[in-house]
């Protein structure tokens, strides 16, 4: 071993003191400034890692006398003890931030309103259909359907409708080139012969559906609308409880007692027939926009199902008797809703179905 003076080696464990304490003042204070783990990861690289500076004067240590060895290495091991601390101390504040950063961005309001999926939905007329099946389910009705493209015969022959009726003019009815007697339903009232003819009584039907005319298109017009038609059939049927039935059914639909009224009127199918006019819903007969000041409004033709319709399809009608009813759709949804365009039920705009 070369001759060292001992002045010399004092120089050396005195000079790597102060490096060691020089070394843990500029890693305190530079760890102290790291802003993010990036950085404090090149400073442990830098400090503590193989090729490292605290590493490097570690290693230094074999070179100093055994007295001095042990001292010098406990000073370095303590500063490498408290570098790593502060390290360690930095990394969790540093991830602590960016932890509580990230939930305060990704937090979810559980309190805030759900975003509706934008999905259709049924039709208004066909939610009103549905509406008024349900009412009438609840008396014991049935629900019946019959064709669109009718025959003559149950359009209007077995409705005790001659000939020479208006209604059969082809300025209101849709004939087709199928053959003469072929045209589109009128009315809905083919449904009641078409049941009749098949089902023994009693019998309690309604019969939702399109039916056609040949109408000019209007706010309050369209060839193609909309009807329910009734028929109850028993024995001993009065014109009472057809009252009744229907004042039953206004209500349940306006979901409020409504007051009604029946005038005498004529339909060829019924006798006596009537319409039923209800108390003006919207202004409960004080009279408004709606009912045009009269304070009533027009819901539905009625009556007694005439004899001579029970004799045409074979029912006796001095052991049966019946009535039937038949209301227009649209127009009951357009009092419903306040709706004051008929067209809006054929347009498809989703600013108008959309509301329902
Ligand atoms: N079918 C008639 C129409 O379209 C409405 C009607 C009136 C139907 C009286 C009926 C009824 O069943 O008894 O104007």
């Amino acid at each position: 071993m070369p001759w060292r003076p001992i002045g010399d080696i004092k120089m050396q464990s005195q000079e790597l003191e102060n490096k060691i304490a020089a070394l843990e003042s500029a890693a305190v204070k530079a760890i102290e400034e790291a802003d993010n783990l990036e950085s404090l990861e090149n400073l442990r690289l830098l400090y503590l890692g193989q090729k490292g500076e605290l590493t490097a004067i570690l290693r230094a240590l074999k070179d100093l006398d055994k007295t001095e060895k042990p001292r010098v290495g406990q000073l370095a091991n303590v500063v490498k003890q408290k570098i790593e601390a502060a390290h360690e101390e930095k990394r969790a504040r540093i991830y602590d931030q960016g932890l509580s950063s990230r939930l305060k961005q990704e937090a979810i309001d559980v309190t805030l309103p759900g975003s509706r999926l934008n999905c259709g939905h049924a039709h208004p007329l066909t939610q009103l259909i549905e509406e008024i099946n349900t009412i009438f389910y609840s008396m014991g009705f049935s629900v019946a359907e019959g064709p669109e493209v009718e025959t003559d015969y149950y359009n209007f022959d077995a409705l005790n409708t001659p000939a020479s009726h208006p209604a059969r003019d082809e300025q209101d009815t849709f004939y087709t080139n199928i053959g003469p007697s072929v045209l589109l339903r009128s009315q809905t009232s083919n449904v009641q012969i078409r049941v009749m003819e098949k089902q023994k009584p009693p019998l309690r039907i309604i019969s939702p559906g399109r039916v056609y005319r040949n109408e000019e298109i209007n706010a309050r017009k369209y060839p193609l609308f909309h009807q329910v038609e009734g028929l109850l059939i028993d024995r001993d049927v009065t014109f009472g409880q057809l009252k009744g039935t229907l004042e039953a059914f206004i209500q349940a639909l306006f979901k409020k007692p409504v007051k009604v009224r029946f005038r005498p009127d004529f339909f060829p199918f019924t006798e006596p027939s009537a319409e039923l006019d209800s108390q003006c819903p919207f202004c409960s007969g004080s009279g408004c926009r709606t009912c045009g000041n009269r304070g009533w409004l027009e819901l539905l033709g009625c009556g007694m199902v005439d004899p001579n319709v029970l004799k045409g399809v074979g029912i006796d009608p001095e052991e049966f008797s019946g009535f039937a009813f038949g209301m227009g759709l649209e127009r009951l949804a357009m009092l419903k809703y306040d709706i004051n365009d008929i067209r809006h039920f054929y347009t498809n705009d989703l600013r108008f179905l959309e509301q329902f």
